[in-house]
């Protein structure tokens, strides 16, 4: 029953080079977007993440916001590598940027103070597998996407560009086109030592 589910997972990569090409349409990566948030855990059901996601000429703007942001800061000599780098992201059609409000946080802080120094934590943990959730899905629709992090150098911008609420933290932001190079070659670690089981020998045999 899991099968799908878990070749899903493997399928999934980091793919940087991409496309403009919309093999999906829009409405299609924003119904992902949306089951996405709608359906990922949250500690106490808090519900902190938000995203929001840029097409087109909002997407290549995010990726010049990141660009003149990093040229003030990266030495001139080193810049060409970045630069290259971020032109790759700004050759895809869409980016997803994916938030936490910490209006709910710091709530969830007054309400609950002893987990307060956990909340945060959770927060990301809860964005995370908003973000793979929506990695994935976006996979399976043929898309390539990758996973970059140019916050909090760019949150101001971001925020003012796009009129969010300033509560919300900018925590990744995911560069989505038609893959046009195949993601790069990955090395696994032996399961050995990453796993252990312990399990009494009779009630759990095989069969
Ligand atoms: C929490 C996290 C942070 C990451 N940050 C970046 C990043 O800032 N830039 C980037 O190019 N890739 C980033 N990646 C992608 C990883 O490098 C990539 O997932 C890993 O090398 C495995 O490759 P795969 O995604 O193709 O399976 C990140 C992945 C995770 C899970």
């Amino acid at each position: 029953m899991s099968a799908n589910f878990l070749e899903a997972v493997k399928q999934r990569r980091t793919y940087y080079g991409l496309g403009k090409e919309q093999i999906v349409p829009a409405d299609r990566i924003v119904e992902i977007v949306k089951e996405a948030v709608l359906h990922t855990p949250s500690a106490f059901n808090s519900q902190s993440s938000r995203a929001v996601v840029l097409f087109g000429e909002e997407s290549d703007n995010l990726w010049d916001i990141t660009k003149e942001t990093l040229q003030a800061i990266v030495p001139a000599d080193q810049f060409a590598d970045t630069e290259a780098r971020l032109r790759g992201f700004a050759s895809g059609y869409a980016t997803v940027l994916f938030f936490e409000d910490q209006e709910v946080i710091e709530s969830l802080q007054r309400q609950f103070p002893t987990y307060a120094d956990r909340f945060p934590v959770w927060a990301n943990h809860s964005s995370a597998i908003l973000q793979f959730i929506v990695w994935t899905a976006l996979e399976q629709e043929g898309l390539g996407a990758s996973l970059q992090h140019y916050n909090p150098l760019i949150d101001e911008r971001v925020a003012k560009t796009w009129n969010l609420p300033e509560q919300w933290r900018l925590i990744a932001q995911m560069p989505v086109g038609k893959p046009v190079q195949a993601p790069g070659e990955k090395s696994f670690l032996p399961l050995e030592g990453r796993v252990r089981v312990f399990r009494p020998e009779r009630a759990f045999q095989a069969g």
